[in-house]
């Protein structure tokens, strides 16, 4: 068995099976929060300085303030080491936006979760070293499949703060010219009359919303189609809906810096909304709703 491993987290060293953070903790829900991991030789961190500016940057990157000094930091991982002092270490650092309330918005007056651990460090292969390894290309999917029902949702949250700075409810997303959804929602437009959406797509969660949306413009006899929109379509559109489960449908009357159409909910919208607004009583009333 190896020695009990003492960890950091919030000002305090513990036992690491004894750290615990709240199941709100903005990590734990969005994804939000950056790491470092830092290896030590003997009790001297590698190149602590760069890990440092680089934690730092992380930070800055995502909006968060950094809640250690460089000299706190640096007492903090010398007393870290200290205690787990068997050998070469490597210390994993994470830091988060703290525990709030689920909301995409970043939290006001929230503290941030600081955590630390340190692990043994392996020692590098030699036989691997010696030898050689194989590797394969792949494609670079990193922060693409908006398709997945992912909680890694660091980009949504700063799209939508950036929104909510901006006085604006919500970010169009918009992607090779091409409209991809909203930071929390999915994107309707009204054009001439016909109701359209973008395309299901590894671009696009498909919003439950969003479906029935389509679904009861088709039972309704309300031309829809699911086509790809330009931005050039989205900001000559008659009108701008979104959707998910929280908002329902919301109208969008503003886009940028103007009106949509004459700045007031369309028609179209109204005739949606009313038809929703019944799907939901009669889902409420318990009447079956197929
Ligand atoms: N979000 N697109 C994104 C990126 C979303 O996060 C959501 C919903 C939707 C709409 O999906 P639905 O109609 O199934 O709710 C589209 C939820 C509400 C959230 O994160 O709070």
């Amino acid at each position: 068995m190896s020695t009990p491993s003492i960890c950091y987290l919030n000002g305090e060293f513990l036992p690491l099976e004894n750290a615990q953070v709240s199941v709100l903790d903005r990590g734990f829900i969005f994804g939000d929060g950056i790491y470092e991991v830092i290896p030590v030789y003997g009790t001297n961190p590698f190149r602590l300085k760069e890990h440092l500016q680089r934690l730092d940057n992380s930070l800055k990157a995502v909006r968060m303030v950094n809640p250690l000094s460089d000299a706190q930091w640096e007492d903090m991982l010398t007393k870290l080491i200290s205690q787990n002092s068997n050998g070469d270490q490597s210390v994993y650092m994470q830091i988060t936006r703290g525990v709030a309330k689920r909301d995409h918005a970043f939290p006001a007056n929230t503290k941030a979760t600081v955590f630390a651990m340190s692990s043994p460090l392996p020692s590098s292969s030699k036989t691997l070293a010696s030898e050689g390894v194989t590797a394969i290309t792949l494609d670079d999917i990193r922060w693409r499949y908006c398709n997945i029902k992912s909680i890694a949702l660091l980009p949504n949250i700063l799209l939508r703060q950036q929104a909510l700075d901006n006085k604006a409810v919500e970010a169009i997303l918009v992607r090779e010219g091409m409209v991809t959804e909203g930071a929390a929602s999915n994107v309707f437009i009204v054009k001439n009359g016909v109701i359209k959406t973008p395309v299901k797509s590894e671009c696009l969660l498909p919003g439950i919303t969003r479906d029935l949306i389509v679904e009861l413009a088709v039972k309704n006899k309300l031309p829809c189609e699911e086509t790809e929109i330009s931005e050039a379509e989205l900001l000559a559109a008659d009108e701008i809906w979104l959707s998910s489960s929280i908002k329902e449908i919301l109208p969008v009357t503003r886009l940028n810096d103007k009106t949509v159409a004459d700045g007031k909910p369309g028609k179209v919208w109204q005739q949606m909304q009313t038809i929703f607004q019944d799907y939901k009583q009669r889902l409420r009333d318990g009447i079956e709703v197929e």
